[in-house]
Parts: structure tokens; sequence; C-alpha cells
């Protein structure tokens, strides 16, 4: 049935899409959301869940301030869309570690200074689990030298190339390479 327009109203076309009803599951907790296909994830996280640990940087996938964690993949959550992710397992930043009880990742980013402003630590944090998970994979990056090894080590180069999407302005690079390198040796200190 077409909608009639009301004097005054903006017609559906300047409205938009229409919300549809879309459940969450972030961090173990389920969310009911009515909202728009047009909303990012990053949007949804931010806006609608004020889980803010994501950051807006270029909201164009460009520098990995919003990477968050989909069934345990890192995503540019700037460049997918909410509606696409009923039933996946979202983990962000606020589901690793708690001021109290800090992940062990977040404790080396700590221990060795691996930030300045934070702005985009949470991106750099989530994505270093999904880049581990990548390398236990076997999956090759630009730089793998032996494609044929069953394991592949852990160089800064391969550090440095599958962190090449989360951009640091505060050039803090040799202390996140160093954060990595702690907590992937297993030399962390806690839990
Ligand atoms: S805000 Fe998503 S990549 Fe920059
Ligand atoms: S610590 Fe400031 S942008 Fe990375």
């Amino acid at each position: 049935m077409a909608l009639e327009q009301v004097a005054g109203e903006p017609s559906q076309e300047e409205r938009g899409p229409e919300a549809f009803l879309v459940s969450l599951r972030v961090n173990g907790v389920v969310y009911e959301l009515e909202i728009e296909p047009r909303v990012t994830l990053l949007d949804a996280l931010r806006e609608r869940l004020r889980l803010t640990g994501a950051k807006k940087g270029c909201d164009h996938g460009q520098c990995g301030a919003c990477t968050v964690l989909v069934n345990g993949r890192r995503v540019n959550s700037c460049l997918t869309l909410a509606v696409m992710h009923e039933g996946d397992e979202i983990t962000t930043i606020e589901g690793l570690g708690t001021p109290e009880e800090l992940h062990a990742l977040q404790a080396a980013f700590v221990e060795c200074d691996g930030f300045q402003c934070g702005y985009c630590t949470p991106g750099q944090i989530c994505s270093t689990i999904g880049m581990l998970g990548e390398l236990r994979a076997g999956a090759p990056s630009h730089v793998t030298a032996d494609l044929g090894s069953p394991e592949i080590e852990l160089s800064d180069a391969e550090i440095r190339e599958r962190m090449s999407g989360n951009i640091c302005r505060c050039a803090a690079y040799p202390n996140i390479l160093a954060a990595i390198r702690q907590y992937a040796s297993g030399d962390e200190g806690h839990r």
C-alpha cells in the first residue's frame, strides 16, 4: 500500500529506508535495536549502545581506529552495516578487559608505553588479536618469505605489515610493536 504524504512531512524518499528490528550480540550481551539498514556497525555501537571504545577516525576504512572483532575476525566497523550482523559474535575493546582486570594485551600496551593520546589504541588492540588469529591459521601476508612453512614466524616485518591498516597519528609505532611482541611471546605476567 502506498503511503500518503502528509503536508509538511518529509517524503519516504527524504526520510530514507525504514528501520529494521535487529538483535546484536556484543560482548556476550544481546541488544534489540530498531535501526535503519544504512547505519554502520560503528555508529550502532557508539551512538545506540554507547560503547564508545571503538573510535571513529576516518569513517571510510583508512585508519583502523574502529576495528572490532566479528566472530573472532578483525573488521573495520565503519565499513560494515549493523543489520548484516544479526547472530554474529561482536567483541569490542569493552569486552576484552576492564580497568580493574586488564586483558594481557592491554597490560602489555601500558607496560610498553604503546600509546600517547590513546585514540587508536582500542583499534590497535582488537586488530592485534585478530591478526594473531590469522597468523595461527597460517594466512600469509605480503612479506611472508616462506609460503611453504607450516608456521609463520612473527617477525617485526610481519607485525608491521599485518598491522599496517591501523594508523597511529602519535607515531607510537615502536612501542606498539614492542607491546605486541611482549604479548605474543607469552611474556605477559597477566592472565
Ligand atoms: S574509522 Fe573505520 S577505518 Fe577509520
Ligand atoms: S596513540 Fe595517539 S593516535 Fe595512536
